[in-house]
């Protein structure tokens, strides 16, 4: 006989695990999917906040209609009407075509404001009202339209003390958290870090070539806090692949992004510092450079190359490029702008 926690636990989820933590997570989202009220999702940075959006409107009657995902910390501020709302042709100079914004293109499905903390206060009115009174005016319409969508949201910060710091409007935030939904942090679940390594290999690599994670390296990870949680997981694993030599990923194979603080793996405390993940690579290449070399102009380059590559890596999300490098969004932006790096590039 099938459990209702077989059923939750089936591969009809993005989420993976098989920790209690994460059975409640499922089960929330199969109550919660068949509402139309909008979920705001809590929890760390890539303790999959994205996929549990994607979770709710797969399992939601919504799920053959579109989901759209809006980054909110990736469009520019003078942008952001049009995006959001769409517009005529003639709206404004360069609008040479009529567009449908976000709210159109998600009609009669889910849109999903991703990074929501991010809106500026300004733009916040403004969905509020499209949410509440479910109409959309595009730019230089003259008419509105009515929208049907549910909106879920996430952010990784605390949206309360924004609403008290004055930097998030109040009436918005409860009308985004009707329903909240949190996950939890990775070193909360630990005992789906093996099941999660299992997934992500097999993700990178065809099965013949399925390596192995050695019980010393296992134990580490285990041990490891995780502050990016699975996203940082998937980076550990990425760089232990690019560095182990073999099918058999080792302990020394494992680069941490931040020290180990639990006794079985603190190498530290026993006065055997483990090396950062920043570390190797990153300076044995540097110092096999001859000399001479300008060194703005060598650091420029190798500055670009690694941008470049989490971008292509994130497969464009800047916020995921930006936490791959271990920089904020803003950082990134700048040093985009500075080298002159286009998404596209
Ligand atoms: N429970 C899980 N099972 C499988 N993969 C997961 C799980 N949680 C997260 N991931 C993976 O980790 C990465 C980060 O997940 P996601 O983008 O959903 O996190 P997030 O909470 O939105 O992060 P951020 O706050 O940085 O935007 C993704 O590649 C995702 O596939
Ligand atoms: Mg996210």
């Amino acid at each position: 006989m099938i459990s209702a926690s077989d059923a939750i636990s089936s591969a009809a989820f993005r989420l993976l695990g098989e920790s209690q933590a994460i059975q409640v997570v499922r089960e929330r989202i199969c109550k919660l999917a068949s509402s139309a009220a909008p979920v705001a999702i809590y929890g760390e940075s890539g303790s999959g906040k994205e996929l549990a959006a994607r979770d709710i409107h797969a399992h939601s009657p919504r799920a053959s209609q579109p989901f759209i995902a809006v980054n909110c910390g990736a469009i520019p501020e003078n942008l952001m009407e049009a995006e959001f709302f769409g517009y005529r042709r003639g709206a404004f100079t360069g609008a040479n075509e009529e567009r449908q914004g976000f709210f159109h293109a998600a009609h009669r499905g889910t849109l999903f404001l991703d990074e929501v903390a991010e809106l500026p206060l300004a733009m916040q009115v403004k969905l509020l009202r499209a949410i509440q009174e479910r109409r959309v005016r595009k730019l230089g319409a003259q008419r509105e339209d009515v929208i049907d969508v549910r909106i879920l949201s996430a952010t990784h910060q605390n949206l309360a003390s924004l609403v008290e710091r004055g930097s998030f409007r109040q009436d918005l935030y409860f009308r985004l958290q009707v329903i909240a939904l949190s996950l939890p942090p990775l070193r909360a679940r630990r005992e789906d870090i093996p099941l999660l390594c299992d997934a992500i290999l097999r993700r990178h690599l065809p099965l013949i070539r399925k390596p192995v994670i050695s019980a010393a390296a296992m134990d580490r990870l285990v041990a490891y806090d995780f502050p990016g949680n699975v996203r940082e997981l998937e980076n550990v694993l990425e760089r232990a692949l690019a560095f182990s030599v073999g099918t058999v990923i080792g302990p020394d194979d494992l680069y941490f992004e931040s020290p180990i603080r639990h006794g079985v793996v603190d190498d530290a405390s026993r006065g055997q510092p483990m090396i950062s993940n920043q570390a190797r690579p990153a300076s044995t290449d540097l110092l096999r450079t001859s000399l001479p070399v300008s060194l703005p102009v060598h650091l420029a380059g190798v500055e670009r190359e690694l941008i470049q590559r989490a971008l292509g890596q994130s497969r464009f999300n800047r916020t995921r490029a930006a936490s791959l490098l271990g920089i904020s969004l803003r950082q990134l932006r700048y040093r985009m702008q500075r080298l002159t790096i286009h998404d596209t590039d």
